[in-house]
C-alpha cells in the first residue's frame, strides 16, 4: 500500500518506525511492532554488556524476521560511556543489523570516519535524530542513510533550537536529499499523512507505543496517557544543558523549582535516577519520576495491539490524503 524511501529502504510494510525508549524499547515490543509492518526498536542503553546487548539482538531475531532499528544515545550520561558507545557500533556491524537509530553525539564524532565506514560495509542503514537543519546537513555530509527530523514537541530530549515539527520537516527536507522521518507529534493516522505532505518519507513515534498492548509498563502508566492532554508535558533540564519533555508531575514540579532558584546538578540527579525511571513504569506510579512522553499524548485514547494501531494508522492516513484532495476540489485527481 505505501511506497516510500522508507518502505523501499527497509522492505516494510508501513513507514512507521518506533523511536528509542530506555527501558521500554526490548525485545517482545520491538519484535510486535515489526511483526506489525512496522520498524520496532530495542534501545541499546538497556544493555550494559556486549554479551547482553548480543543477546537482546539474538531475541529480538527469534521473535521476528523483519527488519528493526537499535538505537544508540548518545548523549551525556553517567552509566552509558563512551567506550559502551564503541561496544554497540561494532556489535551493530558484526550483527549487521538492519538500521541504527544514533542520537545526542553524531557517529563520525564517537567512533571517527572509520565506524561510518565500518557501518557502510556492514550493509547498516543509519539515521540521526536531529532538532535542526545544520545537524541535518552535517548527517547528510558524513554519510548517514536518512534523518530523523524531532520537533519540540517529541517526548525525551528536544534539542535545543526549539523547532515545530510543522517548520523542522519541511525545512530539512529542502536542506538535504536524504530521506526524512518526522518525530514529534505523530500518534495517529492524521498526523501521518501530514508529515508526509511536509515532506517526510515516514513517521518516527515513542510515546503511542507505550499505550499498546505489548508495551511492558504497569497499566496505571497506560491509563494516565489516555487521561493526560497535550498540554499535560513540560520541557526541564535547560539548566544542565540537557532539555528533556516529560508528563508534568510532582517530580517535575520539584525539577522546575530547583531548577528556578538555580540549584545544583547534584539535586536535580537523584530526581531523574534510571532506577526511579523504572520503578515508575513497573509499579505504575506515575508521579516518582520524569516520565519522557511528548505532546502526542492528546492524541492517545485507547491501548490497541500494535497491530491494530499501525493497520488503523495507515488506512486512516490514506482516507486523510484523499479527504484532503476532496476538500480542496481536487478528489480523483
Ligand atoms: C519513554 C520514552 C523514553 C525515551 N528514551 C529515549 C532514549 O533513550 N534515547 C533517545 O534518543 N530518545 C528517547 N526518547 C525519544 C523518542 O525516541 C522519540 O524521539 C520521541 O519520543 C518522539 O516523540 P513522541 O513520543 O511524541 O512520539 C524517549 C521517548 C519516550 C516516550
Amino acid at each position: 500500500m505505501f511506497k516510500t524511501a522508507i518502505t523501499e529502504m527497509f522492505g516494510v510494510k508501513y513507514p512507521i518506525i518506533c523511536g528509542a525508549m530506555m527501558w521500554l524499547c526490548k525485545p517482545p515490543l520491538c519484535a510486535a511492532i515489526s511483526n506489525a509492518g512496522g520498524m520496532g526498536n530495542i534501545t541499546a542503553g538497556n544493555w550494559e554488556t556486549e554479551a547482553d546487548f548480543r543477546a537482546a539482538i539474538n531475541e529480538t531475531r527469534k521473535l521476528t524476521d523483519k527488519p528493526f532499528m537499535v538505537n544508540i544515545t548518545m548523549l551525556p550520561s553517567i552509566r552509558i560511556t563512551a567506550d559502551m558507545h564503541q561496544m554497540y557500533i561494532r556489535v551493530c556491524a558484526e550483527e549487521q543489523v538492519a538500521g541504527i537509530e544514533f542520537s545526542g553525539m553524531p557517529v563520525d564524532r564517537a567512533a571517527g570516519m572509520e565506524g561510518v565506514e565500518m557501518l557502510k560495509k556492514a550493509g547498516v542503514r543509519f539515521f540521526h535524530k536531529v532538532g535542526s537543519v545544520r545537524h541535518a546537513v552535517h548527517a547528510e555530509k558524513v554519510g548517514y542513510d536518512g534523518i530523523y527530523a524531532a520537533g519540540i514537541e517529541e517526548g525525551g530530549h528536544p534539542l535545543n533550537d526549539d523547532v515545530t515539527t510543522m517548520i523542522l520537516t519541511p525545512r530539512i527536507a529542502e536542506s538535504v536529499k536524504i530521506p526524512v522521518v518526522t518525530v514529534g507529534g505523530i500518534a495517529n493516522g492524521r498526523t501521518m499523512a501530514a508529515a508526509l505532505t511536509l515532506g517526510a518519507s515516514g513517521v518516527m513515534m515513542a510515546s503511542r507505543f507505550v499505550a499498546t498492548r505489548e508495551c511492558q509498563v504497569h497499566d496505571n502508566i497506560k491509563q494516565e496517557l489516555i487521561r493526560r492532554q497535550e498540554m499535560d508535558t513540560t520541557l526541564f533540564g535547560q539548566s544542565i544543558g540537557l532539555q528533556g519533555r516529560g508528563l508534568m508531575n510532582k517530580v517535575l514540579s520539584e525539577i522546575h523549582e530547583i531548577e528556578a532558584r538555580g540549584g545544583a546538578l547534584e539535586e536535580l540527579i537523584p530526581l531523574m535516577s534510571g532506577q526511579r525511571i523504572k520503578q515508575a513504569w513497573e509499579t505504575g506510579d506515575t508521579d516518582v519520576a520524569p516520565l519522557m512522553v511528548g505532546q502526542s499524548i492528546g492524541l492517545i485514547r485507547d491501548v490497541p495491539t500494535c497491530q491494530e494501531l499501525l493497520d488503523r494508522m495507515g488506512s486512516e492516513c490514506v482516507e486523510t490524503l484523499k479527504e484532503t484532495l476532496g476538500k480542496v476540489g481536487l478528489a480523483g485527481a
